[in-house]
């Protein structure tokens, strides 16, 4: 079992970033046998352009690795920052430049990153507004890491203590909930339910 974690921050120092090498190694710790991160930080991916529908040879070197390693997961978890009560553009973009063949009807869970009270936001909107044509299949489960900067830090000295084993706590058992609609949902695809040539969309 591969779950890719999606580390969706620009900041190459980010939070996010922290929090996804986290969950990596909880992951690795017996419950998937691989879990890569795919980190935005630097913006790695233009903004989409035309060239990706038509095919431009700069897209399909850019993207042709990039698929087949989501193509290979099956599973996800998806790592979003609150920015200014949004999920980072770079995030959208990756939703934009990926389909179906990647990400249909393959579980993801949130994990909202914030450095003070926020992270609602960019959760509500990915559930809104990004797996209607992919078909990524959020989970009920999430997860809202605030305070962010004083949880989940090697040292435990810059740790809030209560918080900090709160959420260790909170992930591994959300993890295992993950895992479980990983191997469930392989089923459905695996029905051939999902095939289609003339639904190509989400309605
Ligand atoms: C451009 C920008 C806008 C931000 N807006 C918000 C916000 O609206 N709400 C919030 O809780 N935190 C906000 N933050 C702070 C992030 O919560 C903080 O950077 C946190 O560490 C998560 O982001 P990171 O993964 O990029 O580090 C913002 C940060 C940036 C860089």
């Amino acid at each position: 079992m591969k779950i890719t974690i999606i580390s969706g921050s620009h900041r190459v120092n980010a939070q996010s970033l922290k929090v996804a090498k986290f969950i990596q190694t909880q992951l690795e710790d017996g419950l998937c046998d691989e879990a890569p991160i795919l980190s935005l930080a630097d913006n790695p991916l233009p903004l989409w352009d035309q060239g990706v529908w038509d095919g431009d040879e700069k897209w399909t070197a850019l993207l042709t690795p990039l698929k087949e390693q989501l193509a290979s997961s099956d599973g996800f978890v998806v790592i979003t920052p609150e920015w200014h009560g949004q999920v980072p553009a770079g995030l959208k973009n990756l939703f934009l430049l990926c389909s179906k063949n990647e990400l249909g009807h393959k579980p993801a869970m949130i994990v909202a990153v914030s450095s003070g009270d926020g992270g609602a936001y960019p959760i509500a909107e990915l559930r809104m507004s990004s797996y209607k044509n992919n078909r990524l299949c959020y989970i009920p489960e999430q997860i809202i890491i605030r305070n962010v900067e004083q949880v989940l830090n090697e040292d435990a000295k810059e740790n809030n203590q209560r918080s900090d084993t709160f959420y260790r706590e909170r992930i591994t058992w959300a993890l295992g909930i993950l895992k479980e609609y990983t191997s469930a949902l392989a089923q459905v695809r695996n029905s051939g339910a999902t095939q289609t040539d003339k639904f190509n969309n989400g309605m």
